[in-house]
C-alpha cells in the first residue's frame, strides 16, 4: 500500500508548506506551479525516487538536479495533444478574426451598421503557417488547419524532423525564413535554455505586417516587451497567448491594453477528458516509479 498526503486545494501549495511536507517522501506528484529544484530535493531527502508531473512541459523541473540524484521523472505527453491543438486553433481564429474585440463591440454599442472594412482580419485560406518547434502538438495543429485550405506549412527546429514533417508535408526552413514567410506563426517548442526569449525583436521585426503570432507553449519563449512593441506599432497584426510571464499576468500589464492581443489563462489542456487522462497518467507514472517498474511515460534524463 501507498501512504499519501494530498494538497486538497486549487491554490498552489505554499512553498514553505511544500518544503515541510515533502520531507521523507518516496515520490512526489506535482503540477506546473511547483518548482522542483535543488532546494526542494534537499528538503525531500534521500528517499525520493520519483517525481511525476501532471504536465507535458517540464521547465519547472531542474532536470540536472534530478538526474544527479538518480530520481526518475514522469510526465504526460500524448494524452493532451488533441486538446492543446484544438485550443491553439481556437485561439488562432479568435485572434486572426478578432472575435473577442467583435463580441465586445457588439454588446457595448460599437455595432453601428454593417461596414465594409470594419473588424476585418486575416484568413487562413491560401496562407503560409509556420511552426516553431515541430513535435506531436505542432503536427496536430497542422492537421487541423489543413482543411482551412492553408497553402503551405513550414517549420524550424534544432534539426529537421522528417518523420513528423512528412505527416503534414511541412518544409524545413531557417529561423529567419520562418519569420519572413509565415502569415501565422505557432510556437510549439519546449521552454529550455536554448528557447528562452527566442521570440524577440529579432523575430518580430522580420515578420509580415499581416502576421499573427500564437503561443501555447510557455511564456518564457517570448520577450514580452518586444512583443508589446511589435503589436502596438503594427509591426505584426496580432498575437494570441495562452501562456505568459508571469502567470497569472497582472491585470495592469500593458499587453492587456492591446485590442490585437488575445490572452488566455493557460487553458490549452483544459478539457474534462484531457485533465482526467493527465491525472490518471501522472498517478500511473508515480506508482510505476515507486515500484521500480517501467513508467508509462518517463522523461529521459
Ligand atoms: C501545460 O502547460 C502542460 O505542460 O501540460
Ligand atoms: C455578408 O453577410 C454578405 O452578404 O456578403
Amino acid at each position: 500500500t501507498v501512504q499519501f498526503e494530498m494538497w486538497d486545494s486549487d491554490e498552489p501549495v505554499p512553498r514553505l508548506e511544500l518544503l515541510k511536507k515533502v520531507k521523507g517522501c518516496d515520490g512526489i506528484l506535482c503540477v506546473l506551479t511547483e518548482k522542483i529544484d535543488a532546494q526542494l530535493l534537499e528538503a525531500a531527502g534521500p528517499n525520493l525516487k520519483v517525481v511525476s508531473t501532471m504536465s507535458v512541459g517540464f521547465d519547472h523541473l531542474s532536470l540536472d538536479e534530478l538526474k544527479k540524484r538518480g530520481i526518475r521523472v514522469g510526465y504526460t505527453p500524448d494524452v493532451l495533444t488533441d486538446c492543446v491543438a484544438e485550443l491553439t486553433v481556437a485561439l488562432l481564429l479568435a485572434t486572426s478574426r478578432r472575435l473577442i474585440e467583435a463580441t465586445h463591440e457588439a454588446k457595448t454599442g460599437g455595432w453601428g451598421t454593417w461596414r465594409t472594412l470594419w473588424l476585418c482580419g486575416h484568413e487562413l485560406a491560401n496562407s503560409t503557417v509556420g511552426i516553431l518547434g515541430l513535435g506531436r502538438i505542432g503536427v496536430a495543429i497542422a492537421e487541423r488547419l489543413k482543411p482551412f485550405k492553408v497553402k503551405k506549412f513550414i517549420y524550424t527546429d534544432v534539426a529537421p524532423r522528417p518523420e513528423l514533417a512528412n505527416m503534414i508535408e511541412a518544409e524545413y526552413v531557417s529561423f529567419d525564413e520562418l519569420a519572413k514567410q509565415s502569415d501565422f506563426l505557432a510556437v510549439c517548442c519546449a521552454l529550455t535554455q536554448e528557447t528562452h526569449g527566442i521570440c524577440n525583436w529579432n523575430l518580430f521585426s522580420k515578420m509580415k505586417k499581416n502576421a499573427i503570432f500564437i503561443n501555447t507553449s510557455r511564456g518564457g519563449v517570448v520577450n514580452q516587451e518586444d512583443l508589446y512593441e511589435a503589436l502596438s506599432t503594427g509591426l505584426i497584426a496580432g498575437a494570441g497567448l495562452d501562456v505568459t510571464t508571469p502567470e497569472p499576468l497582472p491585470t495592469h500589464h500593458p499587453l492587456f491594453t492591446l485590442k490585437n492581443c488575445v490572452i488566455l489563462p493557460h487553458i490549452a489542456s483544459a478539457s474534462y477528458t484531457t485533465r482526467n487522462a493527465m491525472s490518471a497518467l501522472a498517478a500511473n507514472n508515480l506508482l510505476a516509479g515507486l515500484r521500480g517498474e517501467p513508467m508509462p511515460k518517463e522523461l529521459k534524463l
